[in-house]
């Protein structure tokens, strides 16, 4: 099974959570396993990865890459990173603390082609935007059943649509006349309310896709959920690194490291990609990188 993804800014991760072997980390989310086999690599035998994702093929794929490996460090959990510490009190004693905790947010590139989801607008998918069956809310029921200005928050919030309202407009009233199941029907209902001179470059369909997916997972929520459990979970000197692709998320993560008087911030400005890792991989050119140790 192949599950692509090519991780963002893993040079600038390993730099700033300088991983040695004998520690103890945790990947918060695992997605193609990138992050979590380079700390593996590092910690070596002795040490150990603790890698949590809700989508149960990445946790799969790890699996896999762990047997052919032959690794016994690495610890694999299909849950939230909101149910943080929960998931570390059920495996380590009491007390333990993390020499370093990282989180890389939003959705894979074997998420993002799976064609049994619908997270791309490209082609015809099930509506469904679930990082697992796990996720908090069902992007089915956010399309058919939110009354018109909740939906028009979502994606004025989460999507920064300037159309919101109209768009939101348009799906109420295809809804009465019948479900809205299939990412293609969700796509020409868009189509219809922005005509091609008002497109930039953007595809239309980009920023309502972003917040449909943004309101199912919570993604909000269980970010601003699991960063003080994180904090608390971390070492001193421990350090937590979180890489974002929306300006909502790294928002959170700046105002959480600010108000944290036990946190001493690394990156004053966020770190962004190399121009060379944007020409090699484009869909890491919205990354944001910002660490902080704990004191
Ligand atoms: C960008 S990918 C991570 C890629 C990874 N760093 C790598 O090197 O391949 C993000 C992953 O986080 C997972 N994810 C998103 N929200 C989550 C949550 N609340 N709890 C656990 N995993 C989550 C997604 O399912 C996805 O697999």
């Amino acid at each position: 099974m192949s599950y692509g993804h090519i991780p963002v800014m893993l040079d600038e991760v390993l730099e700033y959570l300088a991983p040695r072997a004998g520690q103890k980390f945790i990947d918060c989310t695992l997605g193609g396993a990138g992050y979590t086999m380079a700390l593996a690599e590092a910690v070596g035998g002795s040490g150990r990865v603790i890698s949590l994702d809700l989508d149960e093929l990445a946790i799969q794929n790890a699996a896999s890459q762990i047997k052919s490996r032959q690794l016994s460090n690495i610890v694999l959990v299909n849950d939230s990173f909101k149910n943080l510490n929960q998931v570390i009190s059920s495996r380590f004693p009491a007390q333990t603390k993390f020499d370093g905790i990282v989180l890389d947010l939003g959705l894979s590139s074997a998420q993002l082609d799976d064609e049994a989801r619908g997270f791309s607008f490209k082609g015809e998918r099930p509506l469904n935007m679930a990082f697992g069956p796990l996720s908090d809310n069902s992007t089915v029921r956010i399309v058919n059943q939110y009354p018109l200005l909740d939906l028009t928050r979502v994606f004025r919030e989460y999507g920064e649509e300037r159309r919101a309202y109209q768009i939101a407009k348009a799906i109420v009233s295809e809804r009465r006349g019948k479900k809205i199941a299939t990412t293609a029907e969700l796509v020409a209902i868009i189509e219809r309310v922005v005509p091609p001179r008002f497109r930039s470059k953007i595809h239309p369909a980009t920023r309502v896709f972003q917040a449909l997916r943004m309101e199912t997972n919570r993604e909000l929520e269980a970010l601003t959920a699991v960063l003080p459990q994180a904090a608390q979970l971390l070492k001193p000197k421990g350090r937590l690194v979180v890489v974002s692709f929306h300006s909502g998320e790294d928002r959170i993560v700046k105002r959480f490291f600010k108000a944290s008087s036990d946190l001493q911030i690394l990156t004053k400005r966020p770190l962004t990609p190399r121009d060379s890792e944007i020409e090699a991989n484009p869909r890491a050119r919205s990354a944001k990188f910002r660490a902080a140790s704990k004191i």
